[in-house]
């Protein structure tokens, strides 16, 4: 599974990118709102240090509009990938911008018929919410395994971004059923990392390490 790091934090990206753990970035503009940042300046920033897929989120909400707000941020760089919502005009936006060759992330997914609209209209990646889904009693993981059966199905090769998501165990289940990139803020990617038994296991090896009163560097 392919980890896109879900802000506009440059600090935030750098360091995971520095470990290798950045396939891509998601972006949209409640994360550039919270960054304080101007929108091209610091998404050019983020494409010279990612060579993967970085999303940023056209605002207009008729497609003429998605159509050229996407055209124009296709010229930060040639790694944007253009975000556009879920809807009949993002939909068109979508069908013209694919087909001018460029990457299309359709966001704000909520179910699986949406998901096969824009793998019909050509969307380079389908972004399910998960975390919103959860947020209202109806189960976000459920929506990533029946959009993975319905794409492979019919071999629709729209890439499964599961995206809105909050815990560590949202990593592991999309990683299960097979989601194709999962775009989560930097904390949760940092918390995969912990275990409270690798902490106590540390612990008690260092003690006893101590009591032989070796070093390993002299
Ligand atoms: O990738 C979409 C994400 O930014 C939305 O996450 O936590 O606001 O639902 P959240």
């Amino acid at each position: 599974m392919k980890f896109f790091v879900d802000t506009a934090d440059t600090d935030a990206i750098r360091d995971l990118n520095n470990l290798g753990m950045v396939d891509g970035v998601t972006t949209n503009p409640s994360l550039i709102m919270k960054s304080g940042r101007d929108i091209k300046e610091v998404t050019k920033e983020i494409c010279d240090m990612i060579p993967g897929p970085v999303s940023a989120e056209t605002v207009a909400l008729d497609a003429d509009g998605m159509i050229a707000e996407g055209r124009e941020l296709a010229k930060i760089a040639d790694n944007i990938t253009i975000k556009v919502p879920l809807t009949w005009d993002g939909l068109k936006a979508c069908k013209v911008l694919s087909g001018e060759g460029r990457m299309v992330n359709v966001t704000l997914c909520f179910s699986a018929n949406q998901a096969l609209l824009a793998a019909k209209a050509g969307a380079t990646f389908i972004s399910p919410f998960i975390g919103r889904l959860d947020d209202i009693n109806l189960d976000g993981m459920e929506l990533i395994s029946d959009i993975r059966e319905i794409y492979d199905n019919y071999g629709y090769e729209t890439q499964i971004l599961a995206a809105s998501i909050r815990t560590v165990n949202h990593m592991t289940d999309a990683a299960r059923i097979g989601a194709d990139v999962a775009t989560a803020p930097p904390d949760v990617i940092r918390k995969m990392a912990s275990h409270p038994l690798t902490d106590k296991g540390l612990e008690g090896f260092l003690k006893d390490w101590e009591k032989t009163g070796q070093k390993i560097l002299s």
